[in-house]
């Protein structure tokens, strides 16, 4: 089973961006502790960053052979209509992920156009919110693959 890992918009920062938010893991470190996961449960992760709407789009598009995506759009969270459209047409199961509680932070933060696309949404467990995803990503695909008519949301 292969996934699709998508960290967006200034995630190339953590570590040193607002650690009282975000927590003082790196990307480095929080791709580290996925690669691990992802060999115990035996799959296999492409992982990319990015700044750039565009490219994200892109990365959304060439996908169809994944079984999942997990992005964490950042900023594009709340304005983005491209990548939300994206995930709604290659209809690849895709969970969303926040480090921080977007509902407990600003106003602005609130409202999330990915989420109506996604199977479901992780928020506010920092680092380990990646890990939970990367869980439920992997249920997600098996009970796909034994069951490929089923909805899985
Ligand atoms: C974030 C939350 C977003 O509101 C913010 O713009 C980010 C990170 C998070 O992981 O908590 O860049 O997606």
């Amino acid at each position: 089973m292969k996934v699709l890992v998508i960290h967006g918009p200034n995630l190339n920062l953590l570590g040193a961006r607002e650690a009282e938010i975000y927590g003082s893991r790196t990307l480095g470190d929080i791709n580290k502790a996925l690669k691990k996961l992802a060999k115990e449960l035996g799959v296999v992760l492409s992982i990319h960053q990015s700044n750039h709407e565009g490219e994200i789009v892109d990365l959304i598009q060439n996908s169809k052979s994944y079984g999942a995506i997990i992005i964490n759009p950042a900023a594009y969270t709340h304005t983005s209509v491209a990548i939300r459209d994206a995930i709604a047409a290659v209809q690849v199961p895709t969970i969303e992920v926040h480090l921080s509680n977007i509902y407990g932070r600003e106003k602005f933060r609130h409202k999330s156009l990915i989420a109506p696309v996604a199977i479901g949404q992780i928020s506010g467990f920092g680092a380990e919110s990646y890990l939970l995803a990367l869980r439920a990503a992997a249920y997600i695909a098996n009970a796909k693959r034994s069951n490929p008519k089923k909805k899985t949301s």
